[in-house]
């Protein structure tokens, strides 16, 4: 398909704003009078012409509404004000001195820029009663359908403070359809990422996270088609938000008005967060993205836009860990974890990453987090030992970290109770024994900084797995009764600069985003970190499903997947060594199990396959990937092909055989229609337009039957 180049273009005589991405337009204008920003067009490319004519004739509609009881403008607006004629939920709510909660502005001007392949548009709109700004940004890029837009507040009263208590990153508005129906994701800790669809109704549709973390109970995105979409074709609405505490997704419909979905960081009544004089607030930024593909399409504009803009490194090639975590649990030391190594370093991985309880007085869960100096009795020598071991065995060396928090039975915490989230006077609800630094203050801040850069300083590190394993509860700051409502924003804000600080000074540390498994995957931590733990599930059969839901947004080069112990702690299931390495195959490999308690056809086979991921991980984690079927379909498959279309690998699962049924021919997708594939099975040669019109019929029998099918173009 041509290519065009990306633009924006806003015109002050009309007030039209035209946002153009190589295969897309958006379009919107601001209103004459009220100077509301009313959202017009977004969809395949339209001509400036027709952006225009759009803005007037949608004008003319609404002026022409019967104004009684409903505005005319709801649902249609670009961003929505809390305050005058406006009926549904606000993007923007702010409390000016006296109670006033109305904003009214005007155009104060805009902004057109171009950095390295994007072009922003920013529209600065003035309150009219107060010294306030508050600027739309939008972005286009050059290689990508993705609209970037973030909100940027400015408190110009030397004065006054003003009070937040919504300011979402956008309001998406949906073009006219006969359905609108909802995909989006749920899930709980141990089963995240379950895809869902439903439909909206004239309703309000709230999916939000009140944890302080992104949540395994639901994520920040979704993808909104007419009822009709297939994985293949169909015009698809998606967007998300890049931000990693408490979030609101809501959409909203009211009779014969548009669809309107609302996406900014915070929950429903988490404020306010108070604006001091002076004080500027830029929002996370919420991305969308329009296109004809289906939700496969959705799903590759995400994962390129994912890799090119957001993940830092993304052209690296992931290494096979192994963790310690379900193989030794809290009882690690110098010795055990040296005999691990050794025989992950036999079985072929590249990484060692010993999980939790090598600090403090760390010798089960109740104890020690905050407190991270080494413990003496596990590891006398400290960690440089085994840290140079694992180096000796070729393999890197990675630990596991849970800075945002203490057990109150901690040094730390004994000198610093006031550092947590608590009410004056009231007990804190603990959560595996813990309770939630408060990274809202400076100190603190600085405090985990120090010790983690003491860490990494100290030791000879290459991974970080940062874990978070509770919600917040008792959101309270008694020091700073005033200033109480920003620990929602600005803890996130505290974890993103200690990370990106550590980054900055120890660039050879790869970081590993977790939070009890799933619970803080995003936009905003992928862009500081190499890779997410995406469930402690790892039961093969549950986790094709949440690596299903995964994907719609996520790309397999940040899904981390272990292979792990029989019976799983979850389901106490027995799947087959293979089938299980073929679902953690699907995405950056990873063993997790008690090595020494492995057979000896265990360990061969499972070399056998780690050397496999080794030859085809390229186009795992760099190809393009199409889902093939739903994960309950038997036979199903995932298959990745790279750019080039010169390689693809093809994972299928038959998770049970029924009705004695032979394996149907399954369709392969993204493949060379005129190119010449040669299949790993001893040679057989067929071309794209075979493999994709008729397909390949993968050999499965029984249960739990599984295979890899690697195949290459020949010349
Ligand atoms: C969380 C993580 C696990 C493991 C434990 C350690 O549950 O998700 O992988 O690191 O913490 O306590």
């Amino acid at each position: 398909m041509s290519r065009r180049l990306s633009a924006v273009s806003y015109d002050a005589g009309s007030g039209v704003l035209l946002l153009d991405t190589p295969r897309t337009s958006y379009s919107a204008y601001v209103g004459r009078e009220d100077h509301i920003p009313i959202h017009t067009y977004w969809g395949p490319p339209i001509t400036a012409e027709d952006a225009a004519c759009l803005a007037e004739a949608t004008t003319e509609r609404l002026a022409s509404e019967w104004p009684c009881f409903r505005s005319p403008a709801n649902g249609h607006e670009e961003y929505p004000l809390d305050g005058g004629v406006q009926f549904g939920r606000a993007a923007l709510t702010l409390e000016f001195p006296g109670a006033v909660r109305s904003v009214e502005w005007r155009l104060g001007g805009h902004e057109i820029t171009a950095g390295a392949g994007h072009h922003d548009l920013v529209l600065r709109f003035e309150a009219r009663h107060h010294d306030l700004t508050v600027a739309l940004h939008y972005r286009v890029h050059d290689d990508s359908d993705v609209i970037d837009r973030w909100v940027v507040v400015r408190n110009d009263s030397a004065t006054d403070s003003v009070d937040v208590h919504r300011l979402d990153s956008a309001a998406w508005v949906m073009p006219e359809q006969e359905r609108h129906r909802m995909s989006h994701l749920t899930g709980r800790w141990a089963a995240e990422t379950q895809l869902r669809r439903t439909d909206l109704t004239e309703a309000r549709l709230v999916l939000e996270s009140r944890r302080g973390i992104t949540s395994h109970h639901a994520n920040p995105w979704f993808a909104m088609d007419d009822g009709t979409a297939t994985e293949e074709y169909g015009r698809v609405y998606s967007a998300t938000l890049h931000w990693s505490g408490s979030w609101r997704m809501l959409a909203q419909r009211d009779m014969d008005e548009p669809a309107q979905v609302l996406l900014g960081w915070g929950h429903e009544g988490f404020g306010p967060r108070r604006l001091e004089p002076r004080e500027i607030l830029r929002t996370p930024v919420s991305s969308g993205l329009f296109t004809t593909g289906g939700f496969g399409g959705a799903s590759h504009a995400w994962h390129e836009y994912a890799l090119r803009h957001v993940l830092p490194g993304a052209e690296e090639v992931r290494p096979v860990l192994f963790n310690s975590w379900e193989a030794t649990g809290f009882d690690v030391d110098e010795a055990g974890q040296r005999a691990l190594a050794r025989q992950a370093a036999d079985l072929g991985c590249e990484l060692f990453v010993l999980d939790d309880g090598w600090f403090g007085r760390r010798t089960g869960d109740r104890a020690g987090l905050g407190d991270w100096w080494v413990n003496g009795e596990r590891f006398p020598g400290g960690l440089r030992p085994l840290i140079d071991d694992v180096h000796a065995l070729g393999m890197g060396f990675g630990l596991w970290i849970e800075p945002e928090m203490v057990n109150p039975d901690s040094d730390v915490y004994r000198a610093h109770p006031e550092w947590t989230y608590h009410y004056a006077g009231r007990e804190p609800k603990l959560m595996r024994h813990q309770l939630v630094l408060n990274l809202a203050r400076p100190d603190v801040v600085e405090w985990v900084f120090g010790e983690l850069d003491a860490l990494l300083s100290a030791n000879d590190i290459q991974f970080v797995k940062w874990d978070m394993n509770r919600p917040f509860t008792d959101p309270g700051w008694p020091e700073e009764p005033d200033r109480q409502g920003r620990l929602w924003f600005d803890h996130v804000t505290g974890v993103y600069a200690v990370i990106d600080a550590l980054r900055r000074k120890h660039p050879g540390v790869a970081f590993e985003a977790c939070s009890g498994g799933g619970g803080r995957i995003d936009f905003g931590m992928m862009a500081r970190s190499d890779q997410f733990w995406v469930s402690d599930n790892t039961d093969a059969v549950d986790r094709r499903h949440i690596q299903h839901g995964f994907s719609q947004i996520y790309p397999a080069r940040t899904m981390s997947c272990w292979v792990t112990d029989l019976p799983t702690f979850i389901n106490k299931r027995r799947v087959p060594l293979t089938y299980r390495f073929h679902v953690a195959m699907a995405g950056v490999l990873g063993v997790g199990g008690d090595l020494a308690a492995w057979t000896g056809e265990e360990t061969a086979e499972a070399r056998r396959l780690i050397g496999q991921y080794k030859r085809i991980r390229h186009i795992v984690q760099h190809g393009r990937l199409h889902r093939l079927g739903e994960p309950a379909r038997s036979a199903a498959a995932v298959q990745y092909v790279t750019a080039d279309r010169s390689e693809s690998v093809v994972l299928v699962y038959q998770e049970a055989q029924q009705y004695d049924s032979h394996p149907r021919p399954i369709r392969l997708r993204g493949l060379a229609e005129d190119g010449r594939y040669r299949l790993d099975d001893g040679g057989t040669t067929l071309s794209g337009a075979v493999l994709m019109g008729h397909g390949v019929i993968p050999s499965l029998t029984g249960d739990y039957a599984s295979t890899l099918i690697h195949l290459e173009r020949v010349t």
